[in-house]
Order: C-alpha cells, then structure tokens, then sequence
C-alpha cells in the first residue's frame, strides 16, 4: 500500500526577496529550500512516518551504523520550470528503479517506486517557489538519501533506516559557461571492481575517489578518468559522470557516439542513457564499447575521434578538452567543445526544459502551470 505523507509547513519560510536573491544565481548544491521529506524503516514496520517537514539537522547515535559501516546510497535529479508556467523532472522513475538498485546491492530495503514518486512531488510542491525560472540553465536538483540509523557496532545490516529527500536550487556543476574539463587518467587506485558496488549510486564509491580526485588537481586537471580493476586500461567513467566519444563529423554525415559498455563496475547513467537515445534521434549512430586509453589517445592522433564529453544529471553534459596521464597528455577537438557535443547538449536540454517535443514521454510533471 502506498504510503500516507503528513505535511508540516515550516513556520519560518525564506523571506521572499532573500530566496529571489539566491534564484537570480544558483551555485551547485549549496543551498536547501524550506522543507524536506523524511521517512523512516524499521524491520517490525517497514517504511513509515513519511512526511514532509521543515529542512533540518538530523540527530542521530554516534553509534549508527551508517558511521561506521557506510551504508548509505543516495540518487540525483532535477526539476525544472517549464516556459508554460508547470514544473517537471525528468524520468524520476529511472532514479527510482536505480535506487532500489544500489538498496539491493547495499542490504537495504528499497523504497517502492509509486512513494519515491510522491516524495519527489510533495516536496516540489510545497517548495515550488524554489524552482528557478524558465529559460535558464537553472534548476531544482533533488537529493534523495538512505542511511543505516541503528546504533550498533555489530557488523551486519542495520534494522533501521531512515530515507529523505532534499532540493537546492542548482546551477551549472561546473562554473564557467560550457567550457572543456581537463582530466588525468588515474593508474595508482581503481574507484570499483567487478563484483563491487561501482553499479551502485552509494557514498563510499565516492569516498573512495577522492583521494585521486586531489591527485587530478594537483596535476591541473577538473576531474578523474577511472580505469578497469583487472586491466588497468579499459575506460570506465570519471566518477559522478559518465564518459562518451564522438567518431566522425557532421560534414560527413559519420558521427558515431561511442561509451564504455556498462562493466558492472561503472553507473548506469540516466542522462548516458538518455543521450544514446537523443543521439539516435538526431540520427547517429551510437554503441556501447570496451575502449581502452591507447584506443583514445591513437584515435584522436588519427583524426578518427573527434569529441569527448561527460555527462551526469549535475553536470548535464561537458565537453573534455584534454587528457592527462603518466604518459603525457594530448587535447581533444583543440580543447574546445565540439558541434556534436553541442547538438547533444541543446537537444537533452530542450527535452528536460519543456522546450522540445518529449517524444520519449520523459517529462513527469509535478507541480501544474496554473497552481
Ligand atoms: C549527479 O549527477 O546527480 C550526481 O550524483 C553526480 C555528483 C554531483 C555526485
């Protein structure tokens, strides 16, 4: 049975002119919107106490498992304002399904889809004045989180969890305009294994890549390229986004994206998932490949591999301008962003801010234009 949401509004909202201040230029993820949703498991009554409440601290036992143990999975999307005055998000399902796919994969109880849904609505609903406005890039990235609360130092799953839900108005991940992001290919640590959590959308995945994230900044690039655990040299995704390559041109009627083949080691992306699809709609091809750092390296020495990019819901999709490695390092398209990228880019977009057909159905709408 679905689940019944209590609302209890907060009785100190953002004054009016101070949340307009914040909506006029929205960093990424730095601040949260009045409410949040709170629901709650326990083995003897499963989810329950679903609400929407007032954004608040947590208090919690420095005994819970979560602190000691990591269970913990969280997912990411967004909700965007529509030029017809509705608020949408785009294929919450696919975050939904994913998320009781990192809860199987972690021990945890997953929540059912249909109360996932009504979390991401409620609390859009009731903070839909966060919502930027249309026509920008902005928009309400939603955080929905799990966490193990028994206080235990036993090893083993907790019997208590607690899930919420949160929104900050978001703007560009990365700040700048779409810029190229350099990056260095990281050999010293793998960030996930076969038979790992690297298909799950869980903390310590990212716990675990920060290490080489600072490593990346110190040889002057935006992020890391993680690289199969067996091998060392098939591409896997930079970790928070997945990775694609472009073959061909638009001149010559040839493009072919290409991403690494889902390994059960790297994420399945809504938004890789979502661009092979508009790919195929803007009539290229696209497959998923095993491809190596030599492959990449030779392929744009050959003038073969035109574009790279990363894409995430955060992040949207970015243009990669230049690779780093032990090796040396070699630019991709003369480190700009490239036309297929940009085609890419502005069709994904036009879909999510209601500025495009939906021909795929993905837009869910949340809040109607006349509320
Ligand atoms: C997202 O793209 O939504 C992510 O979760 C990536 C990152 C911000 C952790």
């Amino acid at each position: 049975m679905a689940l019944e949401f209590s609302i209890h509004r907060t009785e100190n909202p953002t004054p009016d002119a101070e949340r307009e201040k914040i909506l006029e230029d929205p960093a990424f993820g730095q601040v949260f919107t009045d409410h949040m949703v709170h629901i709650q498991w326990t083995e003897d009554k499963g989810w329950h106490n679903a609400e929407v409440v007032p954004f608040a601290n947590f208090s919690i036992s420095p005994a819970a498992n979560v602190l000691h143990y990591g269970q913990a999975i969280f997912e990411g999307l967004k909700a965007y304002r529509l030029p017809d005055g509705s608020i949408a998000t785009f294929r919450p399902e696919q975050n939904a399904r994913r998320m009781q796919n990192s809860a199987r994969r972690l021990n945890m109880p997953g929540l059912p889809e249909e109360d996932f849904l009504e979390a991401v609505r409620l609390l859009v609903d009731v903070d839909r004045d966060w919502v930027p406005a249309a026509g920008g890039e902005a928009s309400l990235y939603l955080r929905p989180v799990m966490f193990a609360t028994e206080p235990t130092l036993g090893v083993h799953s907790s019997k208590c969890y607690s899930m919420y839900f949160i929104a900050s108005p978001s703007g560009a991940y990365f700040t700048g305009g779409v810029k190229p992001v350099s990056v260095w290919i990281c050999e010293d640590y793998v960030r996930a294994a076969p038979g790992g959590t690297g298909a799950a959308k869980c903390a310590g995945n990212y716990a675990a890549s920060l290490l080489a994230q600072t490593q990346a900044a110190e040889k002057g690039c935006d992020q890391v390229v993680w690289l199969d655990a067996i091998e060392r040299k098939y591409i896997e995704e930079m970790g928070g986004m997945n990775l694609m390559f472009v073959y061909g041109t638009e001149a010559e009627g040839n493009v072919r994206v290409v991403t690494p083949a889902l390994s059960g080691s790297l994420l399945p992306g809504v938004t890789r998932a979502s661009l092979l699809q508009v790919a195929e709609d803007l009539g290229y091809e696209t497959s998923e490949e095993r491809i190596t750092v030599d492959q990449w390296r030779q392929d744009v020495a050959d003038g073969k591999m035109t574009e790279a990019l990363a894409c995430g819901t955060a992040a949207v999709l970015t243009p990669v301008g230049r690779v780093l490695s032990k090796e040396g390092e070699f630019d991709v398209n003369d480190n700009e962003a490239g036309e297929v990228t940009m085609k890419l880019r502005e069709a994904l977009t036009s879909i999510q801010h209601g500025e495009a057909e939906d021909t795929h159905g993905w837009s869910y709408e949340l809040v109607p234009a006349d509320k």
